[in-house]
């Protein structure tokens, strides 16, 4: 690889191993990831915090090294939970009475009366017959879709959907086909294509990087004329959207319409783990065939507690919601006065759509960072090549002058590089 070809490869180039040891990555790599440039790029990427995922916190790592205080808007700590007292309280008290592991898989000796209690919740909050518990969201979806689907299915997914739901499908051996994004004439169009096979339609409620939402009527519409049943990942509207939280289906009014209802507890619940809601029937059969739940140690009984303790106080009035989407509006209204490119979003994800060029993405991120702001940059094959972006989690724990301080250094960084706002 020459050194003037280097900026043209990316991380998606090297998937294919050619080297002839397995454990000897792609010729290329080494040189390639040792690159100066490309190790600058690659610095923003596990960048240690030294405190809780707060709006304030400290941050170390990229290309400033030290220790230093930052304006945190990449946590997915939508509500606060995470460091709500109440449930780092709860997470104590069941720290100190079960000790730090299940020390189990769940069908053996990893269920505690904290797993039995949250699933019960679980099933009631989101008006289900009954729940089961997966050690992470990821696991959640792999499992799920796994259980689920077989050779010979066809798992239709949004062409957003997560990573997750691609691996499920592929260790489930079923076909998986996309649909284009949020279009309910491609689902249509897809589900007439597969006619006659076992199908599932997989769908999110917020999109990760670019914050849309799932436009749930209309694809629900398609599924009941197809009569396929949908499988919906509130991975990111879980807690943040609906009069009560319950997610994007209960804001649209359709959560009866939904067959596979799939949430995470890592994103506003403040915590980690995934949970799958449904029937009765089906969560009893995926608690013998989904291998993530089967083969995985449980999730810690003192994080099932303070999930207990999260779904509590997020439910138990609006108070956080309010405040997150207080802060979506103000967030939203300063961003948008900049003339940024926010996309599609209209969530508490909020991208900044720089576009095509990596060089100049990073050049904005070590600006970001050196004004105190850690917002990370979204580089290609996370994302399209050419709307490479910083995404924004709004979170209700933000305050106001937060807000203001961030945007005046979203404006000197961002904004007025890009030639908007009153550039110099
Ligand atoms: C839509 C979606 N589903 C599933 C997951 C996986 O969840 P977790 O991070 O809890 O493993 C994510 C994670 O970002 C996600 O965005």
């Amino acid at each position: 690889m020459k050194p003037e070809d280097i900026l043209k490869f990316s991380l998606a180039d090297f998937t294919y191993n050619d080297s002839e040891a397995v454990l000897s990555p792609p010729g290329d790599f080494d040189t390639w990831i040792q690159d100066p440039r490309v190790g600058l790029a690659m610095s923003f990427f596990e960048q240690p915090l030294h405190k809780s995922p707060r709006p304030r916190t400290e941050l170390s790592g990229g290309h400033l090294g030290e220790r230093r205080p930052v304006i945190n808007l990449t946590s997915y700590n939508y509500l606060g939970l995470s460091t709500h007292p109440e449930v780092v309280q709860a997470a104590a008290q069941a720290l100190m009475h079960y000790g730090v592991g299940a020390s189990g898989a769940a069908m053996l000796s990893g269920t505690f009366d904290q797993h039995v209690k949250l699933s019960e919740e679980l099933a009631a909050f989101k008006g289900q017959d009954a729940c089961m518990l997966f050690s992470s969201g990821y696991g959640g979806n792999l499992g799920a879709i796994q259980g689920l689907m077989q050779k010979g299915d066809v798992l239709v997914i949004d062409s957003k959907c997560h990573r997750s739901v691609v691996d499920g499908a592929t260790l489930s051996g079923a076909k998986m086909v996309s649909f284009a994004h949020n279009d309910a004439a491609s689902l249509d169009e897809t589900l007439s294509r597969y006619q006659g096979k076992r199908r599932l339609v997989v769908v999110e409620g917020v999109y990760s990087m670019d914050g849309d939402t799932a436009d749930l009527p209309a694809l629900l519409d398609v599924c009941d004329a197809h009569d396929v049943p949908l499988y919906l990942d509130e991975a990111h509207s879980s807690l943040v959207y609906g009069e009560s939280g319950r997610g994007l289906g209960e804001h649209f009014g359709v959560e009866d319409r939904i067959g596979v209802h799939f949430g995470t507890l890592s994103k506003a619940f403040g915590g980690v783990g995934g949970f799958v809601c449904g029937e009765e029937s089906i969560i009893r059969y995926l608690k013998c065939y989904a291998a993530s739940f089967q083969f995985s140690c449980a999730l810690p009984p003192a994080i099932v507690a303070a999930m207990r303790k999260s779904l509590e106080v997020a439910t138990r009035d609006n108070t956080l919601r309010e405040k997150l989407w207080a802060n979506v509006r103000h967030f939203r209204s300063n961003l948008g006065a900049m003339g940024l490119d926010l996309g599609e979003s209209t969530s508490q994800v909020i991208p900044i759509i720089v576009g095509s060029s990596g060089q100049q993405l990073i050049e904005l991120a070590m600006a970001a960072q050196e004004r105190g702001l850690y917002l990370q940059p979204i580089d290609f094959p996370a994302v399209e090549s050419h709307s490479r972006r910083f995404r924004i989690s709004v979170s209700a724990q933000l305050t106001a002058e937060d807000i203001d301080e961030a945007s005046n250094i979203i404006e000197d960084v961002i904004a007025k590089p890009l030639g908007l706002v009153g550039a110099a």
